[in-house]
């Protein structure tokens, strides 16, 4: 009885190890693959800004940031997006689960955690998969605010509210939370 009772805890303490060192190993993964997809949107914007000005860099935004987000998906193996509360595209619009960590996120940066610092990740189901998922906030800085700002230049904003009839991703200041990183991957 007692050695079965040991077994048991033993068995379910390894798991638990396993889990652990399981779930470190995809943080570091994924943080991975966001911080690549990261790194490429800024390079590629921040030059397309000064080559070009903001109205043509829209397509950056537009065009280029889901073709990166897919690129950067294959080449890690997994889903990797962005989203928000406040969307421009309603196609990056949040879903249950997002929604919740994203009110997490504001939440925690009400108590005064550095939106930079501020990431989630759970083991959980997705589509009837297992799932790793993970977010990470994304903080508004100055070269967002010409497209995402309160003052959006005017043949900028007239571009933008042709494209996004229902934009909602306006009215941001410096340090807010703009979005998330999201991702997910499904696990065997
Ligand atoms: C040149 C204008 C422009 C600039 C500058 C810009 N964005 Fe955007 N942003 C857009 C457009 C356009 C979209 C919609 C993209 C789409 O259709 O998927 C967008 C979408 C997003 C989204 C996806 C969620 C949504 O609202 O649809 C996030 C997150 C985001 N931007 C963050 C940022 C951050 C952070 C910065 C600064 C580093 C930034 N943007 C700078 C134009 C811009």
């Amino acid at each position: 009885m007692k050695t079965r009772l040991l077994l048991t805890l033993g068995a379910l303490l390894s798991t638990t190890l396993v889990n652990a060192a399981d779930t470190s190993q995809l943080t570091q993964e994924t943080r991975g693959a966001i911080k690549a997809l990261a790194a490429e949107l800024k390079s590629t914007l921040q030059s397309a800004m000064k080559a070009e000005g903001p109205i043509k860099a829209i397509s950056v935004c537009n065009e280029q940031a889901p073709k990166l987000a897919q690129k950067v998906s294959n080449e890690k193996g997994m889903e990797v997006a962005r989203t928000s509360l406040k969307v421009r595209n309603e196609l990056n619009a949040p879903d249950a689960w997002e929604l919740s960590v994203l009110e997490q996120f504001e939440q925690r940066k009400a108590k005064g955690e550095p939106v930079a610092a501020i990431e989630y990740s759970e083991t959980t189901q997705h589509n009837g998969n297992r799932v790793f998922r993970y977010m990470k906030a994304i903080p508004a800085d100055d070269v967002c605010l010409m497209c995402h700002g309160a003052n959006i230049p005017g043949a900028l904003s007239a571009k933008l509210n042709q494209l996004y009839p229902n934009d909602q991703a306006t009215g941001f200041n410096k340090g807010d939370i703009r979005g998330a990183f999201t991702a997910v991957k499904i696990l065997e």
